[in-house]
């Protein structure tokens, strides 16, 4: 999977529980489909059929048991489907491809929230991701307290008219344990600096979202 040479943009969005990756990747996509550009989005867990039933099973608070381990392998099998079903594909004829969550959320929820470590989880991604790199990944950093706080209000709403499937398993976690995650997102920026961009998720969607437009076009190349 070296052959990565004629190939589109791989961009991720990154961060805690509701920081507004999904909120932010929406608008991005929005504005470089007006521009012109054909752009796939995307998300992990997930992204496939197979990715997708994994995703249930991570994310309902109806999972229980589970071990970090089983966790992180079933993290990286939804990635392996999804690289070679959809973001190669997409990557090869030239797409821009924006991806909710991908490899640093393994190294931050199961690396550091789990303290499974990193080593396992960049082990993990080199034997099961060929070396996909994102060109660019943009972390929305903000504080714990706030982004959990806005992810339990909207699957309070989300959820609340459907039977028992939710996405809340995360959510129930511990402020120490998104405390973790947080460091463990940011010490991925400062030991990859040329990939990944910290945004600072805190102000209004409008405010974040012309900063993220700025840092694509500028780090992409992309015309006005
Ligand atoms: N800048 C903002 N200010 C206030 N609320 C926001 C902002 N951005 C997003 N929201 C709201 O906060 C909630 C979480 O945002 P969003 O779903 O985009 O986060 P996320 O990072 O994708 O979360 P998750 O990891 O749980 O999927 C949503 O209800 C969204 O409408
Ligand atoms: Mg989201």
């Amino acid at each position: 999977m070296s052959a990565h040479a004629q190939r589109g943009k791989f961009i991720t969005f990154e961060g805690l529980d509701g920081s507004g990756k999904s909120t932010q990747l929406e608008k991005l996509a929005k504005v470089l489909r007006a521009g012109g550009c054909s752009v796939v989005t995307t998300r992990e867990p997930g992204g496939t059929t197979t990715g997708e039933k994994i995703r249930h099973v991570l994310l309902d608070s109806g999972t229980a048991g589970l071990s970090s381990q089983a966790e992180l392998a079933l993290m990286f099998a939804s990635r392996a489907q999804h690289i070679k079903e959809v973001i190669q594909p997409a990557l090869h004829e030239g797409k821009i491809v924006l991806c909710d969550r991908f490899t640093d959320s393994t190294e931050a929820y199961q690396g550091g929230g789990r303290k499974l470590g990193s080593d396992p989880v960049l082990q993990l991604h080199d034997i099961l991701c060929g070396g996909l790199r994102p060109d660019l990944t943009i972390l929305m950093d903000s504080d714990v307290a706030a982004s959990v706080e806005r992810a339990r209000r909207r699957n309070k709403t989300r959820h609340s008219s459907r039977g028992k499937s939710d996405e809340n398993r995360f959510e129930q976690e511990s402020r120490a344990f998104f405390s973790r995650v947080r460091h463990a997102f940011l010490a991925i920026a400062e030991r990859e600096p040329q990939r990944v961009v910290v945004v600072n998720a805190r102000g209004t969607r409008a405010q974040t979202h012309a900063k993220i437009v700025e840092l694509v076009r500028k780090k992409l190349k992309l015309a006005k």
